[in-house]
């Protein structure tokens, strides 16, 4: 039967079917309303890429729906945005909480998602008990290691990787201690504990659950070649010593402005250390200037290549270490940065040319 011959309208309502049903594929991720675009990147990103693509979630993302459907859609791993980190889970020195965090790991497993523990110890985020908490090196020592032990026995066989020490170094690649002219926030930990803390947090994560996956998280790898070192050198002297250490995040808080080669340097850099590699709180910032109110096309082609080129680079590396990227935010709305578009889904939680650009970069 000739084309024409046939009623318009018959036209009319399969290209409605077909838009419709692009439209339904992809409605959890935002509408996208080129079919053929929408028929290309049908796949969501846990399907197409050969390692875990992860996000982050909080208590505040079962209240958004559309949220909560990219990240059962999109992804296959989370890491609690806050919910793990000691002023959420530990009121007293010796109190815990775990509401939050057991609301997030649950709802993880029921829908088969992994959960990445974050995080142990960090200079942040610290509760008022603790900053004020005045005991000895011995009372010090046991804060430490009951945090970690009652952590780790809690989640024990639901979360099987963990950021046991997050932020250590200084952008110098020295130990944080006091505030110098290299970090400007001191940690309480390495001060009260002595600089060999590091290493006996690990121990006491290995001893409270041996099968844990235990990373050292940390951020700068891509502009700070002192700190890059500064790590490499710090899992040297643990495999040295025998101290447990399984992998390394590197949290690319990185923005359009980092150049290709820094990227794909430090993760390549970071890769020689034989250990599972942590792409782990992945976000591009634009706005760095504040002088933007929106993305401009240009911005946005840049974030889209740079995410691109950190798939393909990421990709590379053996199978044996790639533990997975994990996104610091859902879309634009929940990103920690504000006035700036850093994901790979936007405001509305369409997808963005960063998501395209990622996409690719796992597929090609
Ligand atoms: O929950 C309280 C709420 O009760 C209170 O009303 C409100 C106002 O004070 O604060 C809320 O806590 C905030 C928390 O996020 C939850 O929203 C804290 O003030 C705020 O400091 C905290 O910010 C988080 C930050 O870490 C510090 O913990 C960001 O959301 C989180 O994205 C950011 O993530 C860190 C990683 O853990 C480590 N790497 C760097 C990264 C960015 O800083």
């Amino acid at each position: 039967m000739e084309l024409s011959a046939r009623p318009i309208y018959l036209y009319l309502i399969g290209y409605l079917l077909f838009f419709s049903q692009c439209v339904t594929k992809n409605s959890t991720a935002g509408l996208t309303t080129d079919p053929v675009v929408a028929e290309k990147y049908a796949d969501p990103l846990k399907l197409v890429s050969p390692f875990p693509i992860g996000t982050v979630m909080s208590l505040s993302t079962f209240g958004l729906p559309q949220a909560l459907s990219i990240v059962k859609t999109e992804f296959s791993s989370v890491t609690c945005e806050n919910a793990m980190k000691i002023q959420a889970t530990q009121p007293t020195a010796t109190t815990f909480n775990f509401t939050e965090s057991d609301s997030i790991t649950n709802y993880c497993l029921r829908n088969g998602i992994r959960l990445h523990g974050h995080n142990l110890i960090w200079h942040q985020s610290l509760p008022a008990w603790l900053t004020a908490f005045q005991g000895d090196s011995a009372a010090w020592e046991n804060v430490l290691k009951s945090r970690i032990t009652t952590m780790l026995t809690h989640f024990k066989g639901r979360v099987k990787s963990w950021d046991v020490v997050n932020e250590a170094l200084s952008d110098d690649g020295l130990l944080r201690v006091g505030v110098t002219s290299s970090n400007s926030k001191a940690s309480l930990w390495a001060q009260k504990l002595g600089k060999d803390y590091v290493a006996r947090c690990f121990q006491y994560a290995h001893a409270a659950d041996p099968d844990a996956r235990l990373f050292y998280n940390d951020y700068g790898q891509e502009y700070s070649p002192a700190k890059l070192n500064a790590i490499l050198a710090m899992v040297k002297d643990f495999q040295k010593r025998g101290i447990p250490i399984h992998g390394l995040g590197l949290q690319f808080h990185t923005n359009i402005q980092r150049s290709d080669t820094d990227l794909k340097n430090a993760i390549a850099q970071m890769a020689t250390s034989g250990l599972l590699i942590h792409i782990s709180e992945l976000d591009i910032s634009m706005n760095g200037s504040q002088s933007y109110s929106a993305p401009t096309p240009a911005m946005l082609d840049i974030q889209k290549s740079r995410m691109n080129v950190i798939a393909a680079a990421y990709k590379a590396l053996p199978a044996s270490q790639r533990f997975g990227i994990t996104f610091w935010g859902i879309s634009d709305a929940n990103s920690w940065i504000t006035n700036d578009w850093p994901l790979l889904f936007d405001k509305s939680y369409a997808k963005k040319p960063a998501y395209y650009g990622f996409w690719d970069g796992l597929k090609l």
